[in-house]
């Protein structure tokens, strides 16, 4: 099968021909239609931050996988003699984490999800890992309440475009934070304020937020502290990249700092998460319901992957940057 592959660190991805996976006992084989891009990949593909590989995150020397890709669209394939919930041409998405940026990839039946019928597989590749975070974010670790006032720094990009629609969800009134050119799309997802970061400081504004998802990371834990309620939740979700230490430099140090104050600081983590089938679930659910969409910025084919990379890379996406596969199909 076509896949790219990840030779070292900070070298470029190759497209080659690999071994196609043979699934588990308890694995599905998914038929790839598409894959989206995140940070993720691009952390992984550069081994960076340098303290993530000290903390057994990319791997020390080399890539600990060789095929990135986050999040899957597709169709079973094939299934292990163990799996009784999927049968081959199943229409399915799922996070596995790595192997995306291939024609097939395997994932365990227990991390899969029937994709949602009336999206297209690229728009359903848009959603685990960050509609996945920001559902973790507000309702599990932000226990977010109707009437709420959420504010979303970082509004605009993948996470923050499903933060902003599931926060309307959940009855919360929602101030996003992006930028200029962003304004007109985070209002039509529902805010109901839009600060734009290039003209005015969140945190200057005097108002009092009870939860604040920060997925931009562009403020300190004390300043965004000015705009909370005593007892406001502050969830860390990312920050600026750095060759070194960010954005972890920036999460651990605002966690540090939450210590010692009267607000909730807690750090969303949705890779090690154990909940990641039942999440695609809800969010299938929501979809079909029609409360929430992904937003999907710029759509690359397959051989483009390392292009796609680079452009979210540039961290302005409008939503999702996502790969179809379905103009590169090996019969
Ligand atoms: N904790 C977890 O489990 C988890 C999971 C997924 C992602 N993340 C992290 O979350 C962060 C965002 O991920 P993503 O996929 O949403 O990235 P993304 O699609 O690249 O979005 C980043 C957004 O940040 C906005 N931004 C840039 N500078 C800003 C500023 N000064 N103030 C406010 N917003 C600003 C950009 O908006 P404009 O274009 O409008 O400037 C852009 O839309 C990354 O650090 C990523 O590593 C964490």
């Amino acid at each position: 099968m076509k896949a790219f592959v990840l030779p070292a660190y900070g070298s470029p991805l190759v497209l080659t021909d690999i071994d196609q996976p043979v699934p588990g006992d308890d694995e599905v084989l998914v038929r790839v239609r598409a894959t989206s891009v995140q940070p993720y990949d691009w952390h992984f593909l550069r081994g960076e931050p340098y303290i993530a590989r000290v903390m057994g995150g990319p791997g020390l020397r080399a890539p600990r996988f060789s095929v990135l890709g986050a999040d899957v669209a597709g169709e079973v394939a094939a299934v292990g003699k163990d799996v009784s919930e999927f049968r081959p041409g199943d229409e399915v998405y799922a996070m596995p984490k790595k192997g995306g940026f291939a024609e097939y990839v395997c994932v365990p039946e227990s991390e899969l999800a029937l994709k949602p019928r009336n999206v297209s597989f690229e728009e359903a590749a848009a959603v685990p890992m960050a509609a996945g975070t920001a559902l973790l974010a507000l309702r599990d670790d932000g226990r977010v309440q109707p009437g709420d006032r959420v504010l979303v720094n970082g509004a605009s990009g993948g996470v923050g475009t499903f933060a902003v629609q599931l926060a309307k969800v959940f009855g919360a009134h929602v101030t996003g934070v992006c930028g200029s050119r962003n304004v007109g799309l985070v209002r039509s997802l529902g805010a109901d304020e839009v600060v734009d970061y290039t003209k005015e400081d969140f945190t200057r504004s005097g108002r009092r937020y009870d939860l604040l998802l920060d997925i931009a990371g562009s403020r300190s834990g004390s300043a965004c502290r000015r705009v909370m309620t005593r007892k406001a939740t502050h969830v860390l979700i990312g920050g600026p990249a750095g060759r070194w230490f960010q954005p972890a430099g920036h999460v651990f140090a605002t966690l540090a700092a939450g210590l010692f104050v009267s607000q909730r600081v807690v750090v969303t983590e949705v890779v090690p998460c154990t909940k990641t089938k039942q999440n695609l679930m809800t969010l299938a659910e929501l979809i079909e319901g029609g409360e929430i969409h992904p937003v999907i910025d710029r759509t690359y084919p397959l051989a483009e992957i390392p292009a796609a990379v680079s452009y979210q890379e540039e961290g302005h996406a409008s939503g999702k940057v996502v790969i179809s596969l379905l103009s590169h199909m090996s019969e």
